[in-house]
């Protein structure tokens, strides 16, 4: 197969493109060439999308058996690489999001769960990133494109929270990391809170083998529900250190501290206000009947240590608690 990535430079688009050469097709991969590089194997194009017409004047007279689009919140990219593409494509996955439903406190939902109302332009980045509604909502705008012009050749994944090798959000890293250099680690007391994730390699590799075997449609891209303590817990018993020690910090506490939620600094990330907690929460039923195979947990953890690791030491993260965050929330508690 000749596949087409629309990214491929990092994280999940690396890794679909990673898998696809694992898989014996030839890759292309498409960027500006700012982030990174493709994996050894593929051939890189450079094209810069905000440029009217660069994608189509640089895959001038390609035809493809598959291409996979991430693109985060642009749905005038899509439609642009559609139309540059146009009777030159067999499969068309587009990675969308879980930030696309419409109420997110559902709990159990599936891909017919309403969506919000698309945002059709490009909507600024910043704001998409204070805004996940902002984000969801291109997202929505984008899966139109797809569906409009890829009709049954379109594959659509609304990808919930991806983890492992390659990942730079530091948000299910940060616990990875933190376990791993042990003693006592503050963590949300929310027994009762969702958790779903998928470890990225395995979402890349169903990603290619729905391209290769032609699945079709909308799935949630997302492992199986399971719940924040337990996965806290497999996480710490796959990479913690001998002396670590979760310290349970009841939600008032951590309100008091005003420590944040999901992502960014101050946070603990992964927790979650419960009006969000359908986002972790979906029946993904279908995806696995679909294919996707997900590893242990154990493996994830694994992964996201070794890539935290090679990210270096005593850097800034983007989400989690510093140390001496951390020393005034377990001081706190007394
Ligand atoms: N992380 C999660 O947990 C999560 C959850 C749900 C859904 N998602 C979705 O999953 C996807 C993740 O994609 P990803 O891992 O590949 O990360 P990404 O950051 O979306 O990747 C962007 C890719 O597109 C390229 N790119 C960016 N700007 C470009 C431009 N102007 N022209 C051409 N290429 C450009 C980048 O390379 P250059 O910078 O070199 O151009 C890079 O290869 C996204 O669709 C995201 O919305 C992620």
């Amino acid at each position: 197969m000749q596949m087409l990535v629309l990214g491929g430079t990092v994280f999940l688009s690396r890794a679909v493109a990673a898998a696809a050469l694992a898989a014996g097709h030839t890759v292309t991969c498409v960027s500006r060439g700012v982030s990174g590089a493709p994996p050894d194997g593929a051939e890189a194009v450079t094209a810069d999308r905000s440029r009217p017409g660069a994608l189509a004047a640089a895959l001038h007279g390609r035809t493809l058996d598959a291409v996979v689009d991430v693109a985060t919140m642009s749905a005038p990219w899509v439609r642009d690489a559609l139309d540059a593409l146009h009777g030159r494509f067999g499969h068309w996955t587009f990675v969308s999001s879980v930030n696309t439903y419409a109420d997110l406190s559902l709990r159990g939902g599936t891909v017919a769960q309403p969506t919000l109302a698309p945002l059709h332009g490009r909507p600024d980045e910043e704001l998409a990133k204070r805004d996940p509604d902002v984000y969801g909502a291109a997202k929505v705008a984008s899966e139109q494109a797809v569906r409009e012009r890829a009709g049954d050749r379109a594959h659509v994944v609304r990808g919930g929270l991806m983890c492992g090798n390659g990942d730079l959000s530091d948000r299910y890293g940060y616990w990875a990391d933190r376990f791993a250099r042990g003693g006592r680690v503050v963590v949300p007391d929310v027994p009762a809170q969702p958790m779903q994730l998928v470890d990225v390699d395995d979402l890349a590799a169903w990603i290619v083998a729905c391209a290769a075997d032609g699945t079709t449609g909308t799935h949630d891209g997302t492992g199986p529900r399971s719940t924040l303590d337990r996965v806290l817990a497999a996480t710490a018993a796959a990479v913690g250190a001998g002396d670590l020690e979760l310290v349970r910090v009841p939600e008032p506490t951590l309100v008091e501290q005003r420590m944040g939620s999901w992502a960014g600094p101050r946070s603990l990330p992964l927790r979650l206000p419960e009006e969000l907690w359908g986002m972790v929460d979906r029946d993904v039923t279908a995806t696995l009947a679909a294919g996707l195979t997900p590893r242990p947990l154990a493996d994830t953890a694994r992964a996201a240590l070794a890539w935290d690791r090679g990210l270096g030491a005593g850097r800034e993260r983007r989400a989690g608690l510093t140390d001496a965050e951390e020393r005034a929330v377990l001081r706190a508690l007394g």
